[in-house]
């Protein structure tokens, strides 16, 4: 079944998402709107010129606001506050002349903004009796858009701020600790695809590698060496099934966790980092070399609470995988080596 609807002449949209405004103050234009409206009878559903306004989620700016579009428009307003929201609504929803200096962006070149609708439906003029604000209040009132009395109004305050504490709380950031483990391919690929991410943010990051050689040439190195600005520290000895040396392997894991520790404390050349890759960590916890609650208990005590940390590897023990905020599986369901025989190329596994 097709939805219907009563025709209207503008649609307003503020957005309250909060990034650009505090959104009690995005409600409050919300119900001035809802004041205007009924006093200039533009909330009759019988009416033509009827206006609509939404609060609306992120409206993609982020800054500068509140935010306040009117469509058919497309004409976009920023830091309305109420003085501002009651030119708009006097000047161009009921005037038609959008506000100049207002305006920080117009979706047609100006002056070619698309028609007002009810002229271009042609609609028959509605007899309307304007209200005053004080009837237009007592009746929003009554309706339930506004509260009883002030005291309601108070109440309602405290509701509406309870409310926004618990979005607040679950819109709260906090430095990721990411696990990409599992048999199969990409654990590293995807922490540098998200390293590519906060590099191309103007985050400080780091990687640090635990187990590959300290002289391998592998293209992500390369192509960290000439985005510049990303620390890239090894510590390994070359893949452990051809380590030579098991001491001097069991040794130099434990080194790069102290490394490790010290730039989770310390950060890098280029200061605390925001984001740091531990490459092949899990292998030192899973083949024994560090204490998988020991490691965990020093990062729950140490790590700085807007670190976003990746660690990396197969068998990542279970102490890690419930510490974390994030962990995935890569599960192998096909290898072009197990299945053709075709080797590992270059700019693809490495
Ligand atoms: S948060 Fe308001 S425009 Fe994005």
């Amino acid at each position: 079944m097709k939805p219907t609807m009563r025709p209207y002449g503008r649609h307003l949209l503020i957005c309250n998402r909060g990034d650009c405004a505090e959104p009690e103050v995005a409600e409050a234009l919300h119900k001035r709107v809802a004041e205007l409206n009924k006093e200039h009878a533009r909330n009759k559903l019988r009416n033509p010129e009827r206006i609509k306004c939404s609060l609306v989620d992120c409206l993609g700016v982020c800054a500068g606001g509140p935010i306040v579009t009117v469509y058919p428009d497309g004409v976009w307003y920023s830091n309305v506050d109420e003085a501002a929201l009651e030119r708009i609504y006097a000047e161009h929803v009921l005037g038609g002349k959008p506000v100049r200096n207002l305006i920080f962006h117009g979706l047609y070149p100006e002056g070619e903004e698309p028609g007002y609708a009810p002229d271009l439906r042609d609609d028959e003029p509605f007899e309307v009796e304007p209200v005053s604000a004080t009837e237009a209040k007592a009746a929003l009132r009554e309706s339930g858009e506004l509260p009883q009395t002030e005291n309601a109004f108070e109440r309602s305050r405290e509701q509406a701020e309870e409310m926004r504490r618990a979005v607040r709380k679950a819109r709260k950031k906090k430095g990721l600790v990411i696990v990409n483990t599992g048999n199969g391919k990409g654990k590293t690929t995807a922490a540098l695809g998200i390293m590519t991410r906060a590099w191309g943010r103007d985050m400080r990051v780091g990687v640090l590698q635990f187990l590959k050689n300290e002289n391998a040439r592998f293209g992500e190195i390369k192509a960290a060496e000439r985005m510049g600005k990303i620390d890239w520290i090894a510590t390994g000895d070359g893949w452990t099934w051809t380590s030579q040396d098991e001491d001097e392997t069991v040794a130099r894991a434990k080194y790069g966790w102290q490394l490790a520790q010290d730039r989770i404390l310390n950060g890098g050349p280029n200061g605390l980092y925001d984001l740091l890759i531990l490459d092949e960590f899990t292998y030192t916890m899973h083949f024994g070399w560090l204490d998988p609650s020991e490691v965990v208990a020093w990062l729950t005590a140490n790590k700085p609470p807007m670190l976003h940390l990746i660690i990396t590897g197969r068998n990542a023990p279970a102490e890690l995988i419930n510490y974390a905020d994030l962990v995935t599986e890569m599960r192998e369901i096909k290898h072009p080596f197990t299945d053709q025989g075709v080797r590992a190329q270059p700019g693809i596994e490495y």
